[in-house]
């Protein structure tokens, strides 16, 4: 009763089938008749009209003219790679994931992107990097769609369409902010001060990484974890890269451009191919699952908060190898579809409001993106595990259904039980409380504290980090035209340091104003400083 994926029987399948695309001795047109000359049009003699009837040029070239998708709205610029997941068993007494046992070893697919650039646009720019894993388990499809910073600009998914806007190109000259006026950008980064954390994670040494090798990856969210006996614990993903974490200085991330807008790229690749397999270690930082889901008196569903590593030490979990580069771009980087909502039993997610528009949001895109809902039978986003759905038919049904009786229970069919109510490793959400509350569109309170934690990471920098950090702010606020931008954007920055704001004052030529807000009093976190990287662990 289950899916046939792929042709009747006797012909291949799967893999087998995707290879047939190139096999035979001979030239043939799509339909696998065998053509003489691919060179020269039909016409009425050798200098007359070009003929209707001709197949093999209206096939040829109607497929060429199709070559083409939408790229991707954010991350449209990536690069990718295979490799395994091997699981130290560290985390199994927290998840049931079967990926975490001790031992398991999963296969996975990464991508690593820039979100603002178009897909052909330079790899250096300063830009946050996307880092995302899908792990082929044989419990399905889990796939970690994290970036390389561990907060995000908003806090509430409902203004990614705006801070998106705000960051792409201008809409009259298509002219990315990286290269022309930057008002849009700031303006709604000072507009919305809950993005100044992430702002000034961009403006670091951060936004410029040196390779994707010596990035860090974060899931940015707050995951719920669960155990085999049913217990619950909120964790934090990181990737640690076994190379350390490593930036560009900006002029070298310019010149880097210019020469060679593939940098990042080509380096993956170069080091993949070489045998230099690149590494990371997957590691969590867990938390009390409490009804408040806060840690020290941070939010945890708030997705503009970090919670330092010496408040919560990041445990070691498993080693991610990337091994094996694509064969072909298209199909696997171009055609990959990661979700946030691809979770195994053993990791469920929490009520941060901006991780529950993301649950809506990659689905409802990738529909457009890779035209229809049928693209999970794309072999690159295929599970490995075995798939027994109850969709049917739409654009590019790969998959020759059986059986009558599309729905469950049946009478016909026979073929699977209803399952309801069973525990047979299915993937069943934890039946968290939802207290009783009274709909409204606003924030909690514990959601207003937005220069803090920006505080924390700038205390937390090196001499050098702050020169850096500080000449970025200079010169990205230096490209606005609107004066009053440039003001409101020193307002936000006294709010987080008197020093950082006089400094970029200086170099924007304008005085450094009062903070609004006291400055808040916390401890620098080591941790944050890429000087004071502890990691690799060996
Ligand atoms: C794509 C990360 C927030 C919508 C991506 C990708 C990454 C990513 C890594 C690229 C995936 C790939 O390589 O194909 C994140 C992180 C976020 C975040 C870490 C915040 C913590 C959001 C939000 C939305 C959103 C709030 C919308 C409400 C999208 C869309 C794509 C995308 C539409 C393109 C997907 C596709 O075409 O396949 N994101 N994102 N993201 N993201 Fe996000």
């Amino acid at each position: 009763s289950g899916p046939d994926t792929m042709a009747p029987a006797g012909q291949a399948t799967g893999a087998a089938q995707a290879r047939m695309a190139q096999s035979g001795a001979y030239l043939t047109d799509a339909q696998g008749a065998r053509l003489y000359d691919t060179d020269h049009s039909l016409k009425a003699g050798p200098r007359g009209p070009v003929l209707l009837q001709d197949h093999h040029l209206r096939e040829k070239i109607m497929h060429f003219d199709h070559e083409r998708i939408p790229e991707r709205v954010v991350h449209a610029r990536g690069a990718a790679a295979h490799g395994v997941f091997k699981s130290y068993g560290t985390a199994a007494t927290v998840s049931k994931a079967a990926f975490l046992a001790a031992g398991a070893e999963t296969p996975v697919f990464v991508r690593f992107s820039t979100v603002l650039g178009s897909r052909g646009s330079a790899d250096t720019v300063r830009d946050t990097r996307g880092f995302a894993t899908k792990f082929y388990t044989e419990e399905g499809v889990f796939d970690l769609v994290g970036n390389n910073m561990p907060v995000f600009f908003i806090q509430d998914a409902i203004k990614f369409p705006d801070i998106i806007h705000a960051g792409k190109p201008h809409p009259d000259r298509e002219i990315p902010q990286a290269q022309s006026a930057h008002d849009t950008f700031w303006d709604f980064v000072t507009l919305h001060t809950e993005a100044t954390h992430h702002t000034l994670w961009n403006m670091s040494d951060r936004g410029i990484p040196r390779s994707y090798r010596t990035m860090e990856g974060f899931g940015v969210h707050t995951f719920r974890l669960v155990a085999a006996d049913g217990s619950t614990t909120l964790v934090k993903f990181h990737w640690k890269p076994k190379l350390g974490v490593h930036s560009l200085v900006w002029e070298e991330a310019q010149i880097a451009g210019g020469v060679d807008p593939d940098f990042h790229r080509r380096d993956l690749a170069d080091a993949i191919e070489a045998g230099a397999h690149p590494e990371w270690e997957l590691g969590i930082q867990t938390f009390p699952d409490t009804p408040d889901q806060t840690f020290e008196g941070i939010d945890l569903l708030d997705a503009t908060n970090l919670v330092p590593e010496e408040l919560a030490p990041v445990q070691p979990i498993g080693l991610l190898t990337l091994n094996r580069n694509p064969s072909n771009y298209f199909a696997e980087t171009e055609q990959v579809a990661f979700h946030v909502g691809h979770l195994v039993p053993g990791i469920d997610i929490t009520d941060d409001p901006l991780l529950a528009g993301r649950l809506f949001s990659y689905l409802d895109t990738q529909i457009t993106r890779l035209a229809g809902p049928n693209f999970s039978q794309i072999p690159i986003n295929r599970p490995h595990s075995p798939v027994n759905d109850m969709l049917r038919d739409g654009f590019h049904q790969d998959a020759v259904h059986r059986g009558v009786a599309p729905y469950r229970p049946n009478s016909l069919d026979g073929g699977c039980p209803f399952l309801a109510g069973a525990d047979t490793g299915a993937y069943i959400e934890t039946p968290v409380r939802v207290p009783a509350a009274t709909k409204v569109r606003e924030a909690p309170e514990s959601f207003s504290d937005h220069f803090s934690q920006p505080r924390r990471f700038w205390l937390s920098m090196s001499a050098v980090e702050r020169e850096h950090i500080i000449a970025a702010y200079t010169f990205e606020l230096g490209k606005c035209y609107e004066q009053a931008i440039k003001e409101r954007a020193l307002q936000v920055l006294a709010n987080v340091d008197a020093e950082l704001c006089a400094g970029v004052a200086e170099g924007l030529g304008l005085p450094a104003p009062e903070p609004t807000v006291p400055p808040a009093e916390v401890e620098p976190s080591p941790a944050l400083s890429q000087v004071g990287q502890s990691w690799p662990t060996d």
